[in-house]
C-alpha cells in the first residue's frame, strides 16, 4: 500500500495460507523467496495448472496414447517431485524420532508426526502418506484463500456491513487483539463468513464428479449404477425456491431465519464444504482460519475501493472458483480507541 497506494490480496492470502497449511503438516514455515519455499510453491502451481488444464484425452479416451497437450508426461514428472520433496520431510521426521527429539506422549506434534504414529498400527506406506499429505496442501491452501478474497471483495463493495462488524468486534474484543477465542462471540463476523459461502462457494461443484455404485432412487428418478453426477451447489445456493432473495447480499438472512442453520453438511440447502463421507476433513480447520483471519483484518484495517479498479463479482470456475479479476483495493490501518 505504502509503495504503489493500492494492495492486490490474492498473493498475500494465497502464501499466507500456505505456509498455515505448511506448519499444521510439516511443522515448518518457508521463505516463497529462496530455497524450499520457490520449489514448493512451484510444485503447488504446477498441480492447480494441471488440474486445470482442458485435457482432450478425458473426452477422446481414443487418444489415449498420443498425449497430445504433454499432460501426462507434466503430471508423470510433478509426482516424481512431490516423492522427492516430501518424502524427504518424512524422512527427517523419522530422524528426529531416531535422535530422540521427538517423544509421541511429550512432544505436540505436526500432520506428518500423526500420521507416523499412526504407522504402528495401520501401516500407512510412504506412497499413502505422502498422497494424504499432498492432497491436504492442495486442497487446504486455495480455498482458505480464495474464501477470504471474496470476503474482503464484499466488506470493500459493502462499506456499511463492514462498519457493522467492525463495531461488533470493537464492542467484544476492544482494543486488544483479537482471538480465536472471540469468535464465538461475534454472530454478525460468522453471518459474513456463511452469506459468502452461500453466494460464492469455492467449491461450486464440491468434488466435482461421484460415481453412483449401486441403482438410487432420488425423488422419482432413477440413477442407474455407473452413472456420474456432479452436485451442483451453486445451483441450490442461487435457487429461489430454496432461498429468498437468492441473489441479494444479505448476511442478515442468517441472524433472522437461519440463526442455528448447520453448514458443516447437515443440512443441503446450504454444504459448502459437502456432506457425506467425502465431506471435506478440513473444514472446521478451514472455518476457523478464515473467522480469525477476517476479524483480524477488519480490526487491524479498514477497506476501501480503489478508483482505478472497481471490485469486480464476476467468477472464474478452476479447481476452486476464484474471482475472475483478482481483488485490488486501499488498506488503512485501524486506531482502536
Ligand atoms: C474454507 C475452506 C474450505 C472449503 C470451502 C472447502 C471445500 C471443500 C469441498 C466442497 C470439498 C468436496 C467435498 C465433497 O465432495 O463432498 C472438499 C474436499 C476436501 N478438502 Fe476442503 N475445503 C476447505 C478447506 C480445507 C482445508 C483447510 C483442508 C486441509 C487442510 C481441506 C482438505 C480437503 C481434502 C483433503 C478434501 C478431499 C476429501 C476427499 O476427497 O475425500 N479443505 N473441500
Amino acid at each position: 500500500m505504502g509503495e504503489k497506494g493500492h494492495v492486490e490480496v490474492k498473493k498475500v492470502l494465497h502464501l499466507g495460507s500456505l505456509n498455515n497449511v505448511m506448519m499444521m503438516v510439516f511443522g515448518k514455515c518457508y521463505d516463497f523467496l529462496n530455497g524450499d519455499g520457490v520449489i514448493l510453491e512451484e510444485l503447488v502451481n504446477e498441480g492447480y495448472e494441471l488440474l486445470g488444464v482442458f485435457n482432450w484425452n478425458d473426452h477422446f479416451p481414443l487418444l489415449g496414447w498420443v498425449d497430445l497437450q504433454g499432460v501426462r508426461r507434466r503430471c508423470r514428472c510433478l509426482v516424481s517431485k512431490v516423492n522427492a520433496f516430501v518424502g524427504k520431510i518424512i524422512v527427517d521426521h523419522r530422524m528426529k524420532r531416531v535422535s530422540g527429539g521427538y517423544v509421541a506422549s511429550e512432544t505436540v506434534g505436526d500432520f506428518v508426526d500423526v500420521l507416523l504414529d499412526l504407522e504402528k498400527e495401520n501401516r500407512l506406506s510412504d506412497a499413502d502418506m505422502i498422497a494424504v499429505l499432498w492432497e491436504m496442501i492442495f486442497r487446504g491452501t486455495d480455498t482458505v484463500a480464495i474464501l477470504l478474497e471474496w470476503v474482503l471483495a464484499r466488506m470493500v463493495l459493502h462499506p456499511e456491513m463492514q462498519t457493522k462488524a467492525q463495531c461488533e468486534i470493537d464492542e467484544v474484543v476492544g482494543s486488544r487483539p483479537v482471538s480465536n477465542n472471540d469468535i464465538p462471540n461475534l454472530p454478525y463476523l460468522q453471518c459474513i463468513v456463511k452469506e459468502i459461502l452461500r453466494v460464492h462457494p469455492p467449491g461450486p461443484l464440491l468434488s466435482w464428479a461421484r460415481l453412483a455404485i449401486g441403482d438410487v432412487c432420488i425423488g422419482d428418478k432413477l440413477i442407474p449404477a455407473g452413472t456420474t453426477a456432479m452436485v451442483n451447489m451453486w445451483a441450490i445456493t442461487h435457487n429461489a425456491n430454496v432461498w429468498s432473495e437468492p441473489d441479494v447480499f444479505k448476511p442478515e438472512r442468517f441472524m433472522e431465519m437461519e440463526r442455528d442453520m448447520n453448514i458443516m453438511g447437515c443440512d443441503l440447502r446450504l454444504a459448502p464444504f459437502g456432506a457425506g463421507r467425502r465431506v471435506c476433513p478440513g473444514k472446521s480447520m478451514g472455518l476457523a482460519t478464515v473467522h480469525l483471519w477476517f476479524a483480524q483484518l477488519l480490526q487491524g484495517f479498514q477497506w476501501f475501493p480503489c478508483d482505478e479498479k472497481p471490485v469486480d463479482l464476476s467468477e472464474c470456475l478452476k479447481l476452486s472458483m476464484e474471482m475472475k479479476s483478482p481483488l485490488i483495493c486501499k488498506v488503512v490501518p485501524r486506531v482502536v480507541a
